[in-house]
């Protein structure tokens, strides 16, 4: 899936509070017919957006895995087979070829929103 057909297609959706996600915890949301999986790695308010289906598992799981960071990049291990993925990109950090869909997250006035296309029907999973 290109992120930027995904862009383009999508609208900023209300998720939750901020509040509602505890620092270094992550939400999974039903955002139409996607699972995203919304991440909160730390006391600041940023926060990542990935698809929660982990591709090698094909479980939904991504927002119960571990976070941490390698070499500084931000990253989510899946708890099943336990292959990380860039917070940033959804990309495997593991196997370059796998990614998962990173959509774009932000915070207004208190209320975390994400972009997602909310028509497709399959999580954009690539392998
Ligand atoms: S994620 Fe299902 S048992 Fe751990």
């Amino acid at each position: 899936m290109d992120a930027d057909v995904v862009a383009d297609q999508a609208e900023w959706i209300d998720v939750c509070a901020l509040d509602d996600i505890r620092p270094k915890a992550a939400v999974c949301a039903l955002v139409g017919r996607r699972q995203v999986a919304i991440f909160r790695p730390g006391t600041a308010p940023a926060l990542y957006a990935l698809d929660n289906i982990d591709p090698f598992s094909q479980a939904s799981v991504l927002s119960r895995g571990i976070m941490g960071d390698r070499n500084g990049v931000p990253k989510i291990a899946s708890p099943i087979f336990k292959q990380s993925f860039d917070l940033r990109t959804g990309i495997c950090l593991d196997d370059a070829a796998v990614r998962v869909a990173a959509f774009p997250v932000r915070v207004r006035d208190g209320r975390v929103q994400v972009k997602v296309d909310v028509q497709l029907d399959s999580p954009s999973v690539t392998k």
